[in-house]
């Protein structure tokens, strides 16, 4: 394992490797516990690379058994290996040669997931980032692409199925029990995108006919007798291909595209190329077992991870400084696809909620970096929420600015000038600029400065003039490494509202550049001026979020309402009831907080069950609307010396109120809703369940008793219904007989199916109140609990440390506590998943003084751990500076 080196790498120190390869040839002896790996490398020097530069290899816990040079054993004074490198001397000058390396692995004691691991018996690989350097020495970098053979040996009965990427050879026995099969892929790839996976599975199986007519046989491959739950994946599978022919114009290369579903995975899946590798949470679904979230998570993930061939394989990335080239970017698509394939408001009212819940907060916090990183100490902390979700928002405002139809032309120059490149952002920026003519060296900024832009904006009308003024101000806050920032340039999407609802047609006349409805912000303060505004108009601004800022305009609440009533723009008329309740929650949190009784807007309650019981609006958009604020959002528009305890109340007492003011209301939504109508998976059918249970979690609250929720449990015939009704009973009424009895119930049905079993220590996990913390640590001793399984894992001590707020924060610290002793103890295992645990105490600097302290205490407590890995240090470095 790489304990903590402290080496820091720097994106300015980037050059390219010093050797070429030319060709990669692997053969696997695979074994549970002694897996043989000869790599077959060929190289030649780089032009201009003097002869006496050596040959350095990057290696991760390997043991090397034997080295030739030319097919002929080395001469050990011409080579230097260790765990970590393998150095190679007096190599030829120009003409190329061959290394054959062979090393020794354990499948079985990978306990990281990373490299070659073993995870229910079947052999499986995760390489990006530099998980490739656990099986044998190589430049493992994504700039050093090559084309690889792969050679497998296996037991033929435990593993009939040998898989690697590219297009199958053949195969054919091989003595012993044993067999062979050859795969060669004829894509130079960089080795994070290399995967084998053998062993015993079941496999569904359909076609998929391109664009030009060629014939591609898709297989998804999962645990025997699962074969039926994965029907939804194949589904979305090739719907995600026919899409990126359509939309972007992308058609699949190889005859065979692969999908394994695995039960141990460290994130949610992977790319590699012809050969995508699952978490099987990402994949497995039936309405029995999975949730209208689920069915949506694999419908995005399947196609992610497909569009990744494009974005991301055939144009990979220079070095991992550009990861958000390839995740920003196919985020993006993946956004854009689920928004054709669902609806589109909703979608994007999703993505907000979770861009503001996760991202915002890494921000705003001692982890914040940007985009596109410059420094890193372990490149597997930089999987996150910014490269990702903000990377995705970034490449959205291109396509804002530059338009529809140029924002495709530059998608095409990107395709077309960079296929088979390891490119930069600036490569992709260039592209956009070339095939607009737009300047976009200012918007740039977005890649390289952290931090969420707070946007303050005041409007004046002058009614003589019949003018509108605008004035926004712009702010970056200082993030760790840049302590001042320039301003940037912000595409504000905006419409100017009419008293009766229809939107304005104003010209703007002095103030800043408009094109069509998005305004440009590119100064740090700057006044738009429209003329021929007859009437004082409502603003709404960042239409549809066309910008990831923080605004902060004081609009008076009948202005919210109006925009709540008539904005054409869905999520506008969303964010326009959120802003509504923002100042209620925090004003309920400080009234909990000093035991004075909550008040609620009464236009609040008005304009949320108007838009309710608007049967003209879709019913997954009215259960977003009832979907209050979450906790994290009240915390973080407090700001500072937050109280979760006082937050939880506050907003209960205001769901209290609304549940009260709309029973009636609630009741009917919730009869209609409930007419049994057999279940399908869609959009249409998700959002009339979403709205139902909202409603049931109203009436619950308003009656004050488990009766409703525990009569849904019991006539639930779907996963959503049954795991909402368990949620309500669990949260709601925990220590009620009805809510022992239904997760009795639940844990008896679903003791066998392990990421049903998930759902149900994710509902415990995220009780609220003091007493959680208790029953977690009851529930890591029951037979069902695996801290060797990362799904489990981050079920139950993620959960509760990322999404119970008042649980996790407990006043006397235990619970901070118990998770510095969980980190360390699942550091000794698995490095990243305990990186990436840890990151929930990202924002504990906003708590109030003595939650902070103990928060503070246990992150020392993690420091001072012996043998921290790299990854776990890298991250309790950043959070405790
Ligand atoms: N590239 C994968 C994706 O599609 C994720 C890989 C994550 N790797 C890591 N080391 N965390 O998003
Ligand atoms: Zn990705």
């Amino acid at each position: 394992m790489r304990t903590e080196t402290g080496r820091t790498i720097h994106l300015a120190d980037y050059r390219p490797t010093d050797f070429v390869l030319e060709r990669v040839d692997l053969t696997f002896e695979l074994d549970p516990t002694e897996t043989k790996v000869e790599a077959r490398l060929i190289f030649h020097r780089r032009e201009g690379v003097a002869p006496s530069v050596p040959l350095v290899l990057d290696g991760d816990d390997l043991t090397m058994t034997s080295l030739l040079f030319d097919q002929i054993e080395m001469d050990p004074a011409r080579y230097t290996a260790t765990a970590d490198s393998l150095t190679i001397r007096d190599l030829p000058a120009s003409e190329p040669f061959e290394i054959t390396i062979t090393t020794q692995i354990n499948p079985e004691a990978n306990t990281q997931l990373m490299g070659l691991y073993r995870s229910n018996g079947i052999y499986c690989t995760q390489c990006e980032a530099e998980g490739f350097r656990r099986i044998t020495y190589f430049p493992d970098r994504p700039d050093v692409l090559s084309v690889y053979t792969i050679n497998i040996i296996a037991d033929k009965d435990a593993n009939p199925l040998l898989l690697s990427n590219g297009n199958y050879l053949g195969g054919a026995g091989y003595g012993e029990g044993k067999h062979f099969a050859a795969w060669f892929d004829p894509h130079p790839k960089p080795s994070y995108l290399f995967a084998l996976v053998a062993g015993d599975l079941g496999v569904v199986e359909d076609t998929f006919t391109t664009m030009s007519g060629r014939d591609v046989t898709l297989k998804i491959y999962v645990e025997h007798g699962k074969e039926p739950r994965a029907a939804y994946a194949m589904d979305a599978l090739k719907r995600s291909m026919k899409w990126d022919e359509e939309v972007f114009g992308r058609e699949y290369d190889l005859d065979i595209f692969m999908i394994v579903a695995v039960s141990d995975f460290n994130m949610g899946a992977m790319e590699n190329k012809g050969l995508n590798i699952f978490n099987d949470k990402y994949v497995l679904a039936d309405p029995e077992t999975a949730t209208d979230q689920d069915y949506a998570n694999i419908e995005a993930i399947i196609a992610h991870e497909y569009f990744h061939n494009w974005t991301g394989n055939r144009i990979t990335c220079r070095d991992w400084f550009q990861l958000c080239l390839k995740e920003g970017l196919t985020v993006y698509r993946d956004h854009e696809f689920s928004a054709d394939m669902r609806s589109r408001a909703v979608k994007r009212i999703a993505e907000v909620r979770h861009l503001r819940s996760e991202q915002f907060p890494e921000d705003a916090g001692p982890l914040a970096h940007p985009v596109r990183p410059n420094t890193y100490r372990e490149i597997n902390n930089f999987y996150t929420t910014t490269v990702y979700e903000k990377g995705s928002e970034v490449t959205r405002m291109i396509a804002t600015i530059l338009g529809a139809e140029d924002f495709k032309k530059g998608m095409d120059l990107y395709f077309e000038r960079h296929d088979g490149d390891a490119a930069t952002v600036e490569d992709f920026v260039k592209c956009f600029e070339d095939a607009s003519g737009k300047d976009l060296s200012q918007f740039a900024l977005w890649y390289s400065q952290a931090g969420t832009p707070h946007i303050t904006v005041s409007t004046s009308y002058d009614a003589n003039a019949a003018t509108l003024s605008l004035s926004l101000d712009q702010m970056v806050p200082a993030t760790p490494g840049q302590a001042t920032k320039e301003p940037m340039h912000v595409p504000l999407s905006f419409a100017l509202l009419c008293h009766d609802g229809s939107e304005l047609t104003a010209t703007a006349i002095s103030g800043g550049t408009v094109t069509g409805n998005v305004l440009h912000l590119s100064e740090r303060s700057q006044t738009f001026v429209f003329s021929g505004v007859t009437s004082r108009p409502v603003v709404s601004l960042n239409r549809g979020f066309s910008a990831p800022v923080v605004l902060h305009f004081n609009q008076s609440n009948e202005d919210l309402a109006h925009i709540a009533r008539h904005e054409g723009d869905l999520f506008s008329r969303w964010q326009a009831i959120t802003d509504m309740a923002l100042p209620s929650l925090t004003a309920a949190a400080s009234a909990a907080a000093k035991g004075d009784a909550v008040a609620v807007e009464p236009s609040l309650l008005s304009s949320l069950l108007a838009i309710a019981a608007n049967e003209a609006l879709e019913p997954a958009f009215r259960a977003q609307a009832l979907t209050l604020p979450s906790e994290s959002d009240i915390a973080r528009a407090i700001g500072k010396d937050t109280d979760p305890d006082a937050i939880h109340a506050g907003r209960q007492a205001v769901l209290a109120a609304i549940a009260k003011a709309g029973e009636a209301q609630f009741e009917a939504l919730f009869k209609t809703h409930s007419s049994s109508t057999a279940f399908t998976p869609d959009a249409e059918g998700a959002g009339r369940r979403a709205l139902r249970n909202a409603a049931l979690g109203y009436l619950s609250l308003s009656k004050n008793s488990p009766a409703l929720a525990s009569e849904a449990y019991a006539k639930a015939d779907n996963m959503t219904d049954l795991a909402q009704a368990l949620t309500i009973l669990a949260h709601r009424f925990p220590d009620s007989s009805e809510t022992a009895a239904a997760l009795a119930n639940f844990e008896q049905r679903f003791g066998s199916n392990a990421l049903v079993l998930d759902k149900w220590f994710t509902i415990q996990a995220t009780i609220p109140g003091e007493a959680t913390l208790d029953r977690i640590q009851t529930l890591m001793k029951s037979t069902h609990y695996a801290a060797s399984n990362p799904n489990r894992v981050r079920a139950l001590v993620g959960t509760f440390a990322f999404s119970n707020p008042t649980g996790f924060n407990r006043r006397d610290g235990k619970a901070y506590h118990f998770f510095a002793s969980q980190v360390l103890e699942i550091d000794q295992r698995n490095p990243q998943l305990a990186a990436r645990l840890l990151t929930a105490l990202r924002s504990w600097q906003m708590l109030e003084p003595n939650r902070a302290n103990s928060a503070r205490e246990a992150l020392q407590i993690i420091s001072s751990g012996s043998e921290l890995s790299n990854d776990v240090r890298d991250i309790v470095d950043r959070i405790l500076k």
